[in-house]
């Protein structure tokens, strides 16, 4: 049984055990607590005031809103999957597969939820967008360090997108730190390695701060490993949940790309680049590629 860790602060709402609970609803005749002599356990948890806090449109036109909010809601799911991620490395690295394809799993249903976001922005028509465009400056969501950590557990990596962080030091160190230590895919393939399978050094030692390639002797594991498609295999449900996180991500950044074309055609980005055909290109960029290549040579 998993271990759980409890903290109580100000902040946090004071615990409360099965029998406590069992007895409050005895008391309260079946119906809820209404009586809290402070801010409710809820609001205390939550913190419902602090997120309406940071909900500061910057003008006053009826689309931004949506705009702003949906924006916020998917650094809470790059967070999320962050440490989903970080979790299964950890877990990876203990030799511990099954939690590792679990934490994946719940990875690819958040991921879901991230590409669900987008039914809340795709009603925003050029003319709506015009209306609070000028006032977000140079924001873009190219400038959002959440999403390059989620890119470089990918393996998606690039020093570029670092450099944008430099005025926030403690943002840039991480980021940094982020780029050099493993992939989540570098921790497979670690983790495969141990398991006796033939991963070449030269993958294993790779330059990580560099975008992976498909390696033909890596592609040719994936091809073995999924030639026995048996629910059984552990290795090929690895392989296969792997394949959905990739791609749910594909398809994140190819709706990405229609919100983009739908809301402000071939106009250049708020972010500096020329926009679309900038994006076109980022987002074709392949995630696992050995996972695809496997597909090719089986
Ligand atoms: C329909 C509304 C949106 C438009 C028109 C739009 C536009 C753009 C453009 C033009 C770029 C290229 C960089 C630049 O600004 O020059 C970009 C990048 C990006 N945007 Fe958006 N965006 C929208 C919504 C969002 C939302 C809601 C998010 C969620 C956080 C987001 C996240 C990103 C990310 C992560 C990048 C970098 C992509 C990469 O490096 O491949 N965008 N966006």
């Amino acid at each position: 049984m998993s271990r759980v860790t409890t903290r109580s602060s100000p902040s946090h709402p004071a615990p409360l055990d099965a029998g406590t609970r069992a007895a409050r609803a005895a008391g309260n005749a079946g119906e809820p607590t209404v009586e809290f002599a402070d801010a409710t356990p809820y609001e205390q948890y939550v913190g419902v005031r602090q997120l309406q806090a940071l909900v500061r449109p910057v003008t006053e036109h009826p689309a931004e809103p949506a705009f702003l909010v949906v924006t916020q809601v998917m650094e809470l799911w790059f967070t999320l999957l962050r440490r989903e991620w970080e979790l299964a490395q950890r877990q990876l690295r203990a030799d511990d597969l099954d939690a590792a394809i679990g934490s994946i799993r719940r990875s690819v249903h958040h991921l879901r939820s991230l590409d669900a976001s987008w039914g809340s922005l795709l009603w925003l028509t050029p003319a709506e967008f015009n209306g609070f465009r000028d006032q977000l400056g140079e924001a873009s969501g190219f400038q959002s360090y959440e999403y390059r950590h989620v890119e470089f557990l990918l393996g998606l990596k690039a020093e570029s997108v670092v450099r944008p962080h430099r005025g926030l030091p403690v943002v840039h160190a991480d980021l940094q730190r982020a780029l050099a230590a493993p992939s989540l895919e570098d921790d497979v393939l670690a983790y495969l390695a141990r398991r006796g399978l033939p991963v070449p050094a030269a993958v294993l030692d790779r330059d990580r701060t560099v975008t992976h390639e498909a390696d033909p002797a890596v592609t040719a594991i994936w091809a073995e490993v999924y030639a026995d498609p048996r629910p059984g295999n552990e290795l090929f449900a690895l392989g296969e949940v792997l394949t959905d996180v990739a791609e749910v991500f594909t398809t994140w950044r190819q709706r990405h790309v229609t919100a983009v074309r739908r809301a402000m055609g071939a106009k250049p980005g708020s972010g500096g680049s020329a926009g679309l055909a900038w994006l076109e290109r980022s987002a074709a960029r392949v995630v696992f590629p050995d996972l695809w290549a496997a597909r090719t040579v089986l």
